[in-house]
């Protein structure tokens, strides 16, 4: 039985490390023993979610150092906001505990230097949590690929839509502050650029991106400061309604008032610096090239990848149809000859598709489960996912394609 504590009591840790955990491994199997968030409401709302669930008590702290030196546990779980991922894993590497961070693993060159130190100093492990790993429809395809069936990969389009409601709902949060995301290039392609890292296998080598903000932070079709109040909602392509328990808990009423953070600000106000509309470039350094775009304010949401190998191409993708309908998946392999073999999946259940449950059993199982498609995600992966995102970053702002080699080099 390994016991855990808790750093960052928000929603992905509620539902991926409280509610999918239990979903996923046997109560006996880990213990979360304790919880600290800046914001005590929030800490306490998860740990009487983890007394209910596990009928033991999580201990909330009011500070990370002495969480630490008081449980002494195995692990700590970081899901605070991405800025702050590197302060708690470097600490917990420090004091001898195993890291479990969610992605990004954190978000500046010298952050991720930092924590590969502190990993090797310690001789202990950080695990990123690149759920998207173990959807079965990418761990089709990366099956597929492994096998093979095109070839070694040569070119990958990799193309991702977020709708007005989902897309919007970054522009509303911390998100929208590069002082907390630095971009969604660390952020949300965080996922997307580990997927094509991983499913061809290769390092990237140079990057070179355009961004802009075109949609949100656009004050002229703002309607009012916060979606709760919003007199006009009902008009509003982006308006969500957060009323469900959870979210009341977690960020409204007396949570709200602990740190005045408000969950729901009206994502067309012009605070904002972050990019709606991005595209990035990489080369690897086994001779593929990545193209992948972002959009955050699609009419509809959905992906396409298609990867080209020396012998054929793999097209796969998920549009969705109106609010909530998924297509089935189909991953689609065609060969200059005119074959094609179409692959059909079933709508998959859970969350992530099941991917969240796939990832607990495999980071917090008492049972080994095997790997063959190295689904399980270490920091190095967490590095190369990330620094494609900073390079984008530095790329926009000088202007030029970034050379990633010296800082993965320095980073190994
Ligand atoms: N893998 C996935 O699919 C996935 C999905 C969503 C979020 N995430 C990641 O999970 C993390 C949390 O995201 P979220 O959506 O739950 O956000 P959230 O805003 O719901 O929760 C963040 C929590 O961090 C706390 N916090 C802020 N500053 C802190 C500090 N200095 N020290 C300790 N706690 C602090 C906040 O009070 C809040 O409770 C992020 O890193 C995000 O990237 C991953």
């Amino acid at each position: 039985m390994k016991k855990y504590v808790i750093v960052g009591a928000g929603s992905r840790c509620s539902y991926m490390f409280v509610t999918a955990l239990y979903e996923g491994v046997n109560k006996d199997d880990i213990i979360l023993s304790a919880v600290y968030d800046t914001n005590i409401k929030r800490s306490e709302f998860l740990a009487e979610k983890i007394k209910k669930i596990t009928d033991r008590k999580a201990t909330v702290y009011t500070d990370f150092d002495v969480m630490l030196d008081t449980e002494k546990p195995d692990g700590v779980i970081v899901t605070s906001t991405d800025s702050t991922h590197h302060e708690y894993i470097i600490k917990a590497l420090e004091k001898g505990c195993d890291v479990v961070s969610e992605k990004p693993m954190t978000n500046t060159y010298e952050r991720c230097l930092a924590i590969r130190e502190a990993e090797k100093k310690s001789g202990k492990n950080v695990t990123v949590t690149f759920n998207c790993r173990f959807m079965p429809y990418f761990a089709k395809i990366k099956e597929l690929l492994k096998s093979g069936i095109i070839g070694k990969p040569l070119a990958v389009n990799y193309e991702y839509r977020l709708n007005r409601v989902h897309g919007g709902s970054y522009f509303k949060r911390w998100h929208r502050l590069m002082e907390f995301s630095e971009s969604m290039y660390l952020h949300k392609s965080t996922h997307h650029l580990d997927i094509a890292n991983w499913l061809i296998d290769d390092e990237p080598m140079t990057v070179s991106a355009i961004a802009n903000r075109v949609y949100y932070g656009d004050p002229s079709k703002s309607f009012g400061e916060r979606c709760s109040t919003c007199p006009k909602a009902s008009e509003c392509q982006s308006y969500e309604p957060l009323n469900d328990e959870e979210s009341q808990s977690l960020y409204f009423g007396e949570a709200e008032k602990v740190d005045g953070y408000r969950r729901d600000r009206c994502c067309f106000l012009p605070d904002t610096d972050i990019y709606d509309n991005m595209t990035l470039g990489v080369q690897y350094k086994g001779g593929a090239i990545l193209t992948y775009t972002l959009n955050m304010f699609s009419a509809n949401e959905g992906f396409k990848i298609v990867i080209t190998g020396e012998k054929g191409t793999l097209e796969a993708g998920e549009i969705y149809v109106g609010k909530g309908s998924r297509p089935d998946y189909l991953i689609r392999v065609l060969y200059p000859d005119g074959t094609v073999n179409d692959i059909v999946f079933e709508k998959a259940k859970g969350s992530h598709a099941g991917g969240d449950v796939k990832l607990i059993k495999m980071i917090f199982g008492s049972e080994k489960i095997a790997d063959p498609l190295g689904q399980h995600a270490g920091s190095f992966d967490g590095v190369k996912s990330a620094m494609i995102g900073i390079a984008a970053n530095i790329s926009i702002k000088e202007k030029k394609t970034v050379d990633l080699t010296p800082y993965l080099d320095n980073l190994r």
